[in-house]
């Protein structure tokens, strides 16, 4: 295997094991290049999140408008009692955990009911992210071991050294911002590394009326307009370019055949711009759009779809009272 390096940190009762390989800048930019040089320009939502673009998507998840966050927050609360008793002396995975807010739920549901040691193992691209939650999750629950991963889950979950059985929880409906086929290759990854009785919790957002989609997604404080704008610095910073964000237009709206919210940006003027990355300036006409995020909306067809193409079984789909969100319930068998 090709790892440039695997540091493995043993703390009290934490270790974070890095197996990302390492890429290059050309690889990163050269990315970036091909988006924006296409016939619909486009950027990579992996790009969204660098230390700023984090810091806005925290906000955005605070926003009376943005209903996902606490929706499914309320979703655990109430299901964790249940199913952290069935579940009980499983392996708890989590894919791209975030502030730890969510896990937490389920963690405390755990360790009001067995007191015996319970493994957490959260995977994730920043180690820094992964070593600070880790020492708040051991001050916060005497009986957890932390084995982080530094990782790219979509390309490395079988990497992982973990036992069986596992509770395999991924939130947030971030499953949503990979393009349909995608989600389905990283879920059927998934699901060939689970074992007998294994379980995947997958939060998903869920199809529902526009407006309150549309309101989301373009909230009243301008949150998520900066959040999608701030992509462009991000682009700045890796191919030294010269996009000028006031030059563009936040723009969401619900494509009801892909049944998605989407993001664009959109130039609202003639423009050129300028990287020593470009062979030539890029020109954006006033109206052309750069394509920065899908987040897809499921309905029981597309649970459905998912079970089939995984070969999963659907426990149960829980949800909270509005139907606006989902977390999936499926088993190996
Ligand atoms: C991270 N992800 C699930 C969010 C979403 O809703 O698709 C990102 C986001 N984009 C705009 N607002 C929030």
């Amino acid at each position: 295997m090709n790892f440039v390096n695997e540091d493995i940190v043993t703390l009290n009762r934490i270790s974070i094991t890095n197996l990302l390989q390492e890429i290059g800048p050309d690889e990163v930019s050269a990315e970036i290049v091909a988006g924006l040089e296409a016939d619909q320009k486009s950027i990579s939502s992996k790009f969204f999140y660098n230390g700023d673009g984090s810091l806005l998507f925290e906000e955005i998840t605070r926003l009376e408008e943005y209903y996902p966050t606490r929706t499914e927050k309320g979703i655990l609360k109430q299901i964790a009692p249940k199913l952290m008793k069935q579940y009980k002396g499983y392996e708890i995975i989590e894919l791209g955990p975030g502030d730890h807010s969510k896990i937490s739920i389920l963690l405390n549901a755990a360790a009001e009911m067995n007191p015996a040691f319970l493994r957490y193992l959260p995977l994730d691209i920043s180690q820094p992210a992964l070593r600070s939650s880790a020492e708040s999750l051991v001050t916060a629950f005497p009986n957890l071991l932390v084995e982080g991963y530094a990782v790219d889950f979509f390309s490395q979950f079988g990497q992982i050294r973990r036992e069986h059985p596992a509770l395999i929880c991924f939130f947030g409906s971030t499953i949503g911002n990979f393009e349909w086929t995608d989600s389905i290759e990283l879920l059927r990854n998934i699901s060939l590394q689970m074992k007998k009785g294994d379980v995947l919790l997958l939060g998903m957002d869920l199809v529902k009326p526009e407006a309150l989609l549309h309101a989301a997604y373009n909230d009243a404080q301008g949150i998520t307009d900066a959040f999608n704008k701030n992509i462009l610095n991000t682009v700045n910073t890796l191919i030294h370019a010269d996009f000028q964000t006031e030059h563009f237009d936040h723009l969401a709206f619900f494509n009801q055949e892909k049944s998605r919210m989407e993001m664009h940006l959109v130039a609202n003027r003639d423009l050129s711009v300028h990287s020593p990355f470009f062979n030539e300036d890029l020109h954006l006409k006033e109206g052309e759009a750069i394509h920065t995020e899908n987040s897809h909306k499921y309905n029981a067809r597309h649970i459905q779809e998912i079970a089939e193409a995984t070969g999963l079984k659907l426990n149960h789909t829980h949800t909270d009272e509005k139907g606006w969100f989902a977390v999936t319930e499926f088993q190996k068998l």
